[in-house]
């Protein structure tokens, strides 16, 4: 377990002492005439997993866009290392070590592991205009680094495409990692993938955690963030409905925000009248 989960006295000292890396006050977007998001607060630690949660359209890739510098905040404030910001793109979030790792891995299936790792970010050796790739040193650095995260590939000259989804989420992971991330967000890495690929991605964000990154995990699944979270936010319609940390919420009362309670109970009952539906066994 990381440091966050064993002292609770270290921890609420690091959240007094150091500016959170990554902070939203009131933070909101509009978009036109759409207020997709208002009124948030959310506060981002290094060596800490923040989870967000929500249901579809809650607002959780509005408030990532807003981190990462794809949409600007319309209402709040946005704050970075305690210093107000505007980013006007991605690469000005980049800049100030804020990476967002995106579901559709901006990945090319068929070149090789090592190659997308530093797609875009090629090492390069030799004067101009001799320069020329030095494949052997991207190969050795990539190696290094999936095998510093804990991440055991065979071998590095497959084709990414042939890695399953969770051994792709995990290289994205080590590449912003390695690339000098220090808060990094994840939108859903575990939506689409099964219980025992989902438990390897969920290792490699308490990787990325132990190593000091502040962590925004985004997600549907209650069990999946408690089992890395040290906060956690839900969003319903746009706000926050609730904030808390790892010690103040457990696991059933997360999972009742995240399905709402009382719809739930209101579909349940609607159900019962369904002839064939089981509902014996529901919450
Ligand atoms: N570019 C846009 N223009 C207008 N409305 C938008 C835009 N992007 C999002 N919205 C609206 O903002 C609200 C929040 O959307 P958002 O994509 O942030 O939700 P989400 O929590 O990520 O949902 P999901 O779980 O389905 O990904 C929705 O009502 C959506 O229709
Ligand atoms: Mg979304």
């Amino acid at each position: 377990m990381g440091p966050a989960h064993g002292d609770p006295e270290v921890s609420e000292m690091t959240d007094q002492n150091t500016a959170p890396l990554v902070e939203l006050r009131g933070a909101g977007k509009s978009y036109g005439t759409v207020r997709a998001l208002h009124g948030v607060d959310l506060a981002v630690h290094a060596g800490r997993v923040t989870c967000v949660l929500g249901d579809n359209g809650a607002g959780k890739s509005t408030l990532i866009k807003i981190i990462s510098g794809l949409h600007r905040h319309t209402e709040g404030e946005f704050l970075v290392d305690g210093e107000p910001v505007r980013f006007d793109s991605p690469r000005d979030a980049l800049a100030k070590g804020i990476a967002a790792v995106y579901q559709d891995l901006a990945t090319i299936p068929l070149m090789p592991v090592w190659r997308n790792f530093f797609l875009g970010s090629e090492l390069t050796k030799g004067p101009w205009p001799l320069r020329r790739l030095d494949i052997a040193r991207m190969k050795e650095t990539a190696d290094r680094e999936l095998r510093g995260m804990g991440i055991a590939l065979d071998d590095l000259e497959q084709p990414i495409g042939t890695l399953s989804g969770g051994q792709r989420q995990c290289v994205a992971i080590a590449r912003a990692v390695h690339f000098g991330a220090r808060v990094l967000i994840l939108d859903e890495p575990t939506a689409a993938l099964g219980v025992k690929q989902s438990g390897v991605v969920l290792k490699y964000i308490a990787a990325a955690r132990d190593r000091g990154l502040g962590v925004i995990f985004i997600t549907h699944n209650p069990h999946h963030a408690y089992m890395v979270g040290d906060n956690f936010s839900v969003l319903r319609l746009g706000t926050l409905e609730l904030s808390a940390a790892r010690g103040d919420i457990t696991l059933e009362d997360l999972t009742n925000h995240m399905a709402g309670g009382a719809e739930l109970a209101t579909l349940k009952h609607e159900l019962a009248q369904v002839r064939g539906v089981d509902t014996a066994e529901l919450p």
